[in-house]
């Protein structure tokens, strides 16, 4: 559903679009419609930022995640996890603005040429990852492309923190959380 979204962008440019990993069991509580919204963030910037002719990459694979945020930062609880990278083989981000590009209205020194874009997609992105205890990142070496790679934790949790976090936000909906599915039937 994503990639058709997606689709005049992606034969405009002529990209390819590969998938890896799809046939793995991606079953996690989420929201679904919120899940999409990360991965159509995720691919739409990886268009954006691609040369013609060439790849991207959507791979799916298990992973944990360390909480290391229990009380005094000693208990470190391992998470199994889903993990979602979107690789693209752009321009890439400098790697001291990999963390800032998260942040709200911040674009890459690299691309904030002030056409197109807002500079949202990846901060909204991390508040969803977040509100669902996982983790996002970005990695890139300049000039060879970046891959944006989230977290979510397989096994079910009843976030407090999620709901009182993101209260003045539009999160707020955890009975909407269902046990869906990310791979690629879903794309
Ligand atoms: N795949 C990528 N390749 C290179 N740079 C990227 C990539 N993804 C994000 N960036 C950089 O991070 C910035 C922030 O991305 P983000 O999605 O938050 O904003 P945007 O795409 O500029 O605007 P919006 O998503 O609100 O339309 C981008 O403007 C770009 O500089
Ligand atoms: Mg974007």
């Amino acid at each position: 559903m994503v990639i058709a979204e997606l689709k005049a962008l992606i034969a405009e440019k002529k990209l390819t679009i590969k998938m890896i990993g799809n046939e793995i069991d991606t079953s996690v509580t989420c929201d679904k419609e919120r899940i999409m919204q990360v991965i159509h963030n995720l691919l739409s910037n990886a268009i954006k930022f691609s040369p013609p002719d060439s790849v991207i990459t959507i791979a799916f694979s298990y992973t944990t995640i360390e909480d290391k945020s229990g009380a005094r930062k000693q208990l470190i609880n391992k998470q199994s996890a889903i993990r979602v990278d979107v690789k693209d083989e752009g321009i890439g981000v400098p790697i001291n603005e990999l963390e800032t590009i998260f942040d709200q209205f911040v674009q890459s020194s690299k691309t904030n040429t002030g056409a197109g874009g807002t500079g949202l997609g990846l901060a909204i992105c991390k508040e969803i990852i977040e509100g669902h205890k996982g983790v996002i990142k970005a990695h890139s070496i300049f000039g060879q492309g970046t891959t944006i790679s989230f977290s979510l934790p397989l096994q079910t949790q009843t976030s407090t923190a999620y709901t009182e976090q993101d209260s003045e936000d539009n999160f707020t909906e955890n009975s909407d959380h269902k046990r869906t599915d990310t791979s690629n039937n879903s794309l």
